[in-house]
């Protein structure tokens, strides 16, 4: 994982998933009868099992650690809780008329994630990397403001985002800047690699996003690569708007399942490599056809070797667990040379 990064040559891609550690796994199940999700993440040994259960349950090149991108805003200084239905902000932001001055950052709050690291570089087996991630502005100012994610097309954001653009702009800005303190202290405890979230790139047009959020982005992507850290960005939604990934922004960029991968690497400049793009839904099908599927990147790895296998967004709950299997013992059974 770490060679094809760092754009050297490997016998064939690595793989790894979104939302791989928890969800699908029966031994996360199995550990959610007994802990809540907040305890999972609050205890170093537990959290460093979780990270490392899909290494050994699934057979993954790579580990994600255990979190969630909403921490950050607790560390901003707002409530909330995991609810069975998802995560719920007690106050959101959408409930003052000047969201800017509700936040009052506390860095230390994320230090219990650092321990977490700590744990999991010590219990890791060897050669796993550890991908870190945050949430990208966009994504985490969703949540922050509309206070659920119950409304996928977050209306409240999006008329703010034009009414209230001045105000808008602290708020992105303040989640920029503690995403880069968080970044450099996961690195500093050992993560590898760096994954910058943008779920909900797709609400707005593609050049309000680069007016109002690239900024930001660039100034996380610069924290994470001046440390020599690869970086990938996974804009869900941004079409055409991935061309503006170019090298100076991104090792590699994680495509979505709307795209297809050809228009994908005509679009996205070369010299970043593309992440991608299993549609999690393809999982659902038999493992004979998921097999067809998978040889369909055969090809394109051989014109494009600067590939990681993934999705193109995290698992759904109920995938069967053997497929996930199947799909990482089917990656390293095929021949790509
Ligand atoms: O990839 C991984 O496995 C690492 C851990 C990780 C979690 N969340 C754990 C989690 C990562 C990278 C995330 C990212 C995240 N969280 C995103 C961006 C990526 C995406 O999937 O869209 C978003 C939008 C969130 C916010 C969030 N957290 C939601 C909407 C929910 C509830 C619904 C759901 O997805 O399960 C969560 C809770 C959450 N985050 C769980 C886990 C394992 C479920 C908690 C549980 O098991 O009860």
């Amino acid at each position: 994982m770490l060679d094809k990064l760092k754009g050297k040559s490997t016998p064939r891609p690595p793989v790894w998933f979104m939302r791989q550690a928890g969800r699908i796994l029966p031994n996360y199940q199995k550990l959610k009868t007994k802990y809540s999700f907040h305890e999972l993440m609050s205890d170093p040994e537990l959290a460093s099992e979780v990270t490392l259960m899909p290494v050994h349950d699934l057979g993954v090149d790579a580990a994600i650690l255990f979190s969630d991108i909403l921490v950050v805003p607790v560390a901003l200084g707002m409530e909330m809780s995991f609810t069975g239905r998802g995560p719920v902000f007690e106050k959101p932001l959408l409930s003052f008329e000047q969201p800017s001055r509700e936040l009052k950052p506390d860095p230390g709050k994320l230090s219990y994630i650092y321990d977490n690291i700590d744990a999991i570089i010590r219990d890791r087996p060897a050669d796993t990397p550890l991908i870190g991630f945050c949430g990208a502005p966009l994504t985490t100012f969703c949540y922050m403001f509309q206070g659920t994610g119950a409304n996928p097309n977050f209306p409240d954001v999006v008329k703010y985002l034009y009414q209230n653009k001045d105000d808008a702009r602290k708020l992105i800005a303040a989640i920029a800047d503690m995403s880069v303190v968080y970044a450099q202290n996961q690195i500093k405890h050992g993560v590898d690699v760096f994954q910058l979230f943008d779920t909900h790139a797709g609400l707005i047009p593609v050049d309000l996003y680069m007016e109002l959020f690239w900024p930001a982005i660039q100034k996380i992507s610069g924290a994470v690569r001046d440390t020599g850290t690869p970086f990938i960005f996974f804009p869900k939604g941004l079409g055409t708007g991935i061309k503006y990934v170019t090298p100076d922004v991104a090792d590699f960029v994680s495509i979505d399942w709307q795209m297809p991968r050809a228009h994908a690497r005509e679009l996205v400049p070369r010299g970043v490599g593309l992440q991608g793009n299993i549609d999690p839904r393809l999982l659902y099908a038999s493992t004979g056809d998921i097999a067809k599927e998978l040889e369909r990147y055969v090809s394109f790895y051989r014109e494009n070797p600067d590939l990681v296998i993934n999705l193109g967004h995290g698992f759904l709950p109920d995938v069967p667990y053997e497929h996930a299997r199947f799909v990482v013992e089917q990656v390293k059974r095929m021949n790509w040379e």
